[in-house]
């Protein structure tokens, strides 16, 4: 039926059909890439905000027949005038990450602006509540919005940093189009006859297949290829460590899980593919599910996945004399601390584009966090070479470790080779949070001891994580939470073992701060239990144990560099102190994190940069630009070593060169590909140096494959241990206001450099943001193993009103081995969040919580979000 309607000044008069959103027709039919999908149709995210009639109205949630002779302005519709000051306010606040939820977010900052041209934080704030960022913790947000207001009555804005060199804050590459919606995301992608496709997934956690019938989706009008696991012409599991993850599961196979895949269709729109996938007919022999880590390791539980027995993983460290330790010390604790599965909630659902190219090869158009690691698994996949993919990043709308896993690559690309057209295929909200791994539940048992003076004296964890239904990275998440069971401290007698089990939940993987996150809401808790009993303050016991150069990491690791645990601990001492003695409810944590994965990995940075005739420098790396700012940070190395402008570099991921260096993770890629550019760009200052100019240099490449393999394996028996490149390290503060509710965050970190502080401070505001929803609200139940929920406001995740002020405190500890003494920031902002809230509750009304989220505290009860109603 066809619907009228003005839309950015033009009359539009657009067919529709019966059911169809208002976004999707804008984002379809009349091509508005300014808005994003990021929750249709829940209306939850803000990602799809247009005006209406002058109103800023979700159009996800709203029917197009609702649209009939509306005026419907989306920012493509703005005065260019007003757009390019929209966008340099956000560009000069660093007022966006990813950039997926920043388009909504702006039309409704113009709107706001508009009608109240003054508007408070407090304002600012309320006014963007419909609006979802999972990157930024809506700090820099809020920043940029009043910036804009004080521009819009006239003030000037500050100038942007161009320069770029490390050390400035030089604006976010590319932050303009992101502002305005004009830089495109996988699902932005069109290609002339390109076919949407759509997945069918299992609705039981276990069963076994007894027939996947495609006989009625094949029938249906307008689909042009339907797959199943006998369509697949290469191998069909695969996986990031252990290949035990099938890209279809095939009849006389059991479904481990409620994400696996029985089919997958291509049609010609996305409406016809999903019908078409509902008329998949798949007959199941439904199974009692394994849905209990512990009971998954019992002897006779249901082998859950064919590949590998239950247990995953069993990391042990193992120093000293514990058991003699803890008998000879003046205090001990004890204690169970759980945390939950959360969701990672990236704005940008998964998607993926492939499409035949000429002699026969394949073009994949990847949001994946190792772009390299999806051409491999892919190739295999197809049963091709890699060298018959190609594979090219689109800088991705958030990933934060969700987008490690191959999610629905290989599915397009066989949609793809068996249709010989153009596919997309990009899942709705409630298939990423299926089909996507989680963070683990961690159930930790510690028992922790130290002397009359406080020093702690020996450490004794156990661990068991819940893995679910494949392997993914959940194995090294549970190594690394042992590696992490101590903390930042000095402890001569450990005794750590972690166990990662699968079950039939949904499969937990990858997400920031990898296992460090649990491991220190137990520690600290323990930390926090014993200066109680030794009558010592918590930042004192802290001080006392803190690791510095030349002690033991609790892997046997000796520290021999960048340190900078004390730094942080002296750079909130004043405030910590100053709040106690004011009467506040406070708590303090402390944490560390890897930089680099460590742990006898052989780890990569690569890079080539290429003078190209008109003038610019291509910048070639292997990893994956997710919102955390890598392309710019890469630019400004390159910008430091040459002396070119930062508006000469066009950073590129894609297979134009070999430069896998495997996934975006372990807070490592501004460490390795920051040498690697350097590297690279100091071959190319040589030439500049001799007096070539780059119009003389075009044409010329200049290449750096920079690889670190001096780490040990944990456990390794080895003269020296080095289970890591570098740690991170960090102190919060938690300070709760009178009624309970967090009002105030200080965040002192060791950034080794901060290249650029403004992004450093972007990462650790973002995180704490994180860290606060997993303290307080976040979590992900399932009910036989289904998620209890695919709702964004009940998942947890914090709204802007919801966020206390943040104070971020950079401290600059240099890593050697770092670009210009930089380490890794991405992860460890959340790690000791959750701990520091625990600290402040307790101060607050004398109960110590271990168990996450802490939905029964003050501070839980007066966030907007978080409960979870759908059942
Ligand atoms: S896509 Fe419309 S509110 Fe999320
Ligand atoms: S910048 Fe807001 S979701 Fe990424």
């Amino acid at each position: 039926m066809p619907i009228e309607f003005t839309l950015n000044g033009a009359p539009c008069r657009v067919p529709t059909r019966p059911g169809e959103s208002l976004l999707e027709t804008l984002r379809e039919r009349c091509g508005i890439g300014s808005l994003k999908d990021g929750c249709s149709p829940q209306g939850q995210c803000g990602c799809c905000l247009a005006l209406i009639d002058g109103h800023p109205k979700v159009t996800c949630a709203m029917p197009a027949a609702a649209a009939e002779g509306k005026t419907i302005v989306t920012l493509e519709g703005v005065a260019a005038g007003e757009r390019d000051l929209i966008a340099r306010a956000f560009a000069a606040a660093a007022g966006l990450q990813c950039g997926f939820c920043i388009p909504g977010i702006a039309l409704r900052a113009k709107h706001l602006t508009d009608k109240n041209p003054d508007p408070s934080r407090a304002e600012i704030a309320r006014a963007i509540d419909v609006h979802l960022c999972r990157c930024t913790g809506y700090v820099k947000i809020v920043d940029a919005i009043a910036l804009l207001a004080r521009a819009k009555r006239g003030e000037p804005l500050p100038e942007p940093c161009a320069e770029g060199r490390v050390g400035s804050s030089l604006a976010r590459y590319r932050a303009a189009a992101y502002t305005v919606g004009e830089r495109d995301y996988v699902d932005d992608l069109t290609r002339p006859g390109m076919l949407h496709g759509a997945v069918v997934l299992s609705p039981h956690p276990r069963a076994k297949v007894v027939r996947v019938d495609t006989t009625r989706a094949r029938a249906h009008p307008g689909v042009v290829a339907v797959a199943t696991a006998a369509d697949v012409p290469g191998e069909r599991w695969y996986g990031l460590i252990y290949p035990d993850w099938p890209g279809f599961v095939a009849a006389g196979e059991e479904v481990r899980c409620v994400g696996d895949v029985l089919a997958a269709v291509a049609a010609v729109d996305r409406h016809t593919a999903r019908q078409a996938a509902q008329l998949v007919d798949v007959e199941y022999e439904v199974l009692t599910p394994v849905l209990d880590p512990a009971a998954a390791l019992a002897p006779a539980a249901p082998r859950v996945n064919p590949r590998h027995e239950n247990r995953l993983s069993h990391s042990v460290i193992r120093r000293g004399d514990v058991d003699a330790a803890l008998a000879r010390s003046a205090h001990v604790v004890s204690g169970t601390w759980t945390t939950q599965r959360i969701e990672h909630c990236y704005l940008e659902p998964e998607s993926a584009l492939a499409e035949p190219l000429p002699g026969g090869r394949l073009g994949l158009y990847t949001q994946g966090q190792g772009v390299f690691d999806d051409r491999r698994q892919v190739a295999t996949f197809l049963g091709v070479s890699e060298d018959r993919i190609s594979v090219e990043l689109v800088p991705n709308g958030g990933a934060f470790g969700g987008k490690e896993d191959m999610s629905v690559q290989a599915q397009t690309a066989l949609l793809a080779h068996l249709s010989r057209r153009p596919v997309k295929l990009t899942l709705s909200r409630e298939e990423s949070i299926r089909l996507h791994p989680k963070r683990h539940p961690i159930t930790m048992r510690y028992t922790v001891g130290c002397d009359a003076d406080g020093r702690l004296t020996a450490v004794k964890a156990r661990m068991l994580g819940d893995s679910g239904a494949y392997a993914s990275v959940g194995g090294k998440v549970l190594e690394r939470a042992a590696g992490h069971a101590c903390g930042p401290y000095r402890v001569p007698h450990v005794d750590v073992e972690a166990i990662a089990a699968y079950t039939n939940n949904p499969p937990c993987g990858a997400m920031r701060g990898f296992g460090a996150n649990q491991a220190h809401f137990a520690i600290e808790g323990c930390m926090d239990l014993l200066a109680r009993h030794a009558g010592l303050d918590a930042w004192e016991m802290r001080w006392r144990n803190a690791l510095q150069v030349g002690d033991t990491f609790s892997t046997g690791q000796v520290l021999e560099k960048s340190v900078g645990i004390k730094r942080t601990l002296a750079a909130v001492r004043d405030r910590y102190f100053e709040a106690k003695h004011q009467g506040r409810a406070v708590g303090i944590a402390c944490g560390l994190k890897n930089s680099g994965i460590g742990n006898g990995a052989e780890e990569w940075g690569k890079a080539r940069l290429v003078v190209e005739s008109d003038g610019t420098v291509s910048l070639y790396n292997g990893y994956t630009e997710m919102g955390q700012g890598l392309l710019t940070v890469l630019i400004q190395f390159a910008v430091e070593v040459t002396g070119l402008p930062a508006t000469l570099f066009r950073p590129k991921v894609d297979s134009t060169y070999a430069l896998g260096c495997g996934q975006t993770t372990g807070s490592r890629a501004t460490m390795f590909g920051g040498r690697a550019v350097m590297t690279a760009a100091a071959k190319l200052r040589t030439d500049l140096d001799a007096g070539r100019t780059l119009t003389e240099l075009a044409g010329r490449e200049y290449a750096a494959d920079v690889v670190t393999n001096d780490t040990t394996a944990l456990g390794a028996p080895v003269a020296k241990v080095k289970t890591h490149t570098s740690f991170g390290y960090a102190t919060q503060v938690c300070i709760l206001d009178e009624q309970g509710r967090v009002e105030r965050f200080i965040a002192a970190h060791d950034v080794g450099r901060a290249v650029n502080p403004a992004l450093c401070e972007g990462q650790i505001e973002g995180s704490i943001h994180m860290g606060l929803g997993y303290a307080l609200t976040e979590e992900l139940p399932c009910v036989n193993g289904m998620p209890a929920t695919f709702k964004l406001r009940e998942l947890g995740v914090l709204r802007a009103r919801d966020m206390p002020a943040v104070e971020v405190i950079l401290v600059e500890e240099p890593e050697p081995e770092g670009p210009l003494g930089a380490k890794g920031v991405g992860e460890i902002g959340l790690v000791p969040t959750a701990a520091a809230v625990a600290g402040a509750l307790e101060a607050y009304d004398g109960v110590r919580r271990t168990t996450l989220p802490m939905k029964d505290s003050p501070a839980a009860r007066a966030m907007s979000v978080g409960r979870i109603r759908s059942g």
